[in-house]
């Protein structure tokens, strides 16, 4: 066995602030940065100094808990009339992660169950969420990396796509998760990561995450995939997951649907590491998930560098779907579940308890 990993502290309470990293300039430069209210920390999540579908559900949480201490010394109609405003701000600010909803949600029937209370009370009580959603998140993922770890064996090499990292959770990543669980088990395991473009967090983050906890990690950019496929360098694909509809099919960054159809028709297991609160049963196919679109510039260049002609067209989705017939095993807190499909769905999740 090894000594547990990871210890990046991706979001934290401190001083009645929450601190964030700026995960934009990572790897380069590591810098905390503070947020005082909801408008802040749903212009972090939309600028993405924050991103990934766990840490985006838990920033919302705070926010809404930064708010109500902000506001709880005003008269009771400023208070609830700036709550109200808080949700609304920080559900517009990404609308693909379907964590974000369940923790705004979660917050929401904190707040209306204690709507008689002194605000004092509410915003004390809504930190307290706030802070159950954080710990829970680590645990939970915890429970994932358990789970997923059985699945690999030693000497696999992994590769994987995007962050689902402890940057992309409050610790330890749900597809990274299963990669730092199977580490700490004793097994031997490599990690080969797309760069995902077009805002790098392959090569910016996971490689980071990776390269900190001497993971062996190779860097591979996007279109390399089906060669290492082919060639038999990988073992298995493991990704994480914004939004899981009733069908399992999968939400997850742009690129993951190219994955998928690589590794089946390479006889690779694909495998999508996630919460339950990530899986959205109000939607029956994948069809429905609102597929985030961003600037243009993302592609046409990174940071002050430009490179594409000025003029040209754009097309920038941040997420595709995966068809859950392509998924090997989606590995949740509660089990893995071979083969998604409604039923199975159904089966072994729709009590949450
Ligand atoms: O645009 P991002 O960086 O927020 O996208 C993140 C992803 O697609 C992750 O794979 C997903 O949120 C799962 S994170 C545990």
């Amino acid at each position: 066995m090894n000594a547990p990993l990871q210890k990046v502290e991706t979001l934290r309470w401190r001083n009645d602030h929450l601190e964030m990293i700026d995960q934009r300039l990572l790897p380069t430069e590591f810098k905390m940065v503070r947020f005082g209210s909801a408008a802040e920390v749903a212009a972090g999540i939309r600028d993405m100094v924050v991103r990934g579908a766990p840490a985006i559900g838990v920033a919302a949480a705070y926010g809404i808990a930064l708010e109500a201490r902000r506001l709880h010394v005003e008269n009771e109609q400023t208070f609830k009339c700036g709550l109200e405003s808080a949700f609304k701000q920080l559900a517009e600010s990404r609308p693909t992660a379907v964590n974000l909803f369940w923790a705004l949600d979660r917050m929401k029937s904190i707040w209306q169950s204690r709507q008689q209370e002194d605000a004092q009370v509410i915003a004390q009580r809504l930190l307290e969420e706030a802070e159950a959603i954080f710990s829970e998140d680590i645990q939970i993922n915890r429970a994932i990396g358990r789970h997923g770890a059985e699945l690999l064996k030693n000497g696999d090499r992994v590769l994987t796509h995007c962050n689902a990292g402890a940057l992309a959770t409050a610790g330890h990543g749900t597809a990274l998760g299963v990669i730092r669980s199977a580490v700490e088990g004793g097994k031997k395991i490599s990690v080969i990561a797309d760069e995902t473009r077009p805002f790098l967090q392959g090569a910016r983050l996971t490689a980071w995450e990776m390269v900190q906890e001497n993971i062996p990690v190779t860097l591979i950019t996007d279109n390399m995939a089906g060669f290492m496929m082919k060639s038999g360098e990988v073992d298995a694909v493991i990704v994480g997951a914004d939004r899981v509809a009733a069908n399992g099919d999968v939400a997850n960054k742009i690129g993951t649907y190219m994955l998928a159809v690589l590794a089946k028709q390479h006889d690779i297991p694909f495998y999508v590491a996630c919460p339950l609160s990530t899986l959205d049963f109000s939607i029956a196919t994948g069809d429905a998930i609102p597929i985030e679109e961003r600037s243009g510039h993302e592609v046409t260049g990174f940071r002050d560098c430009q490179w594409a002609a000025a003029g040209v067209n754009v097309r920038n989705p941040a997420f595709d779907v995966t068809p859950a017939e392509w998924v090997t095993a989606l590995i949740t807190e509660k089990g893995v579940l071979h083969s998604p499909d409604t039923e199975r769905l159904q089966q072994k999740f729709t009590c949450r308890t």
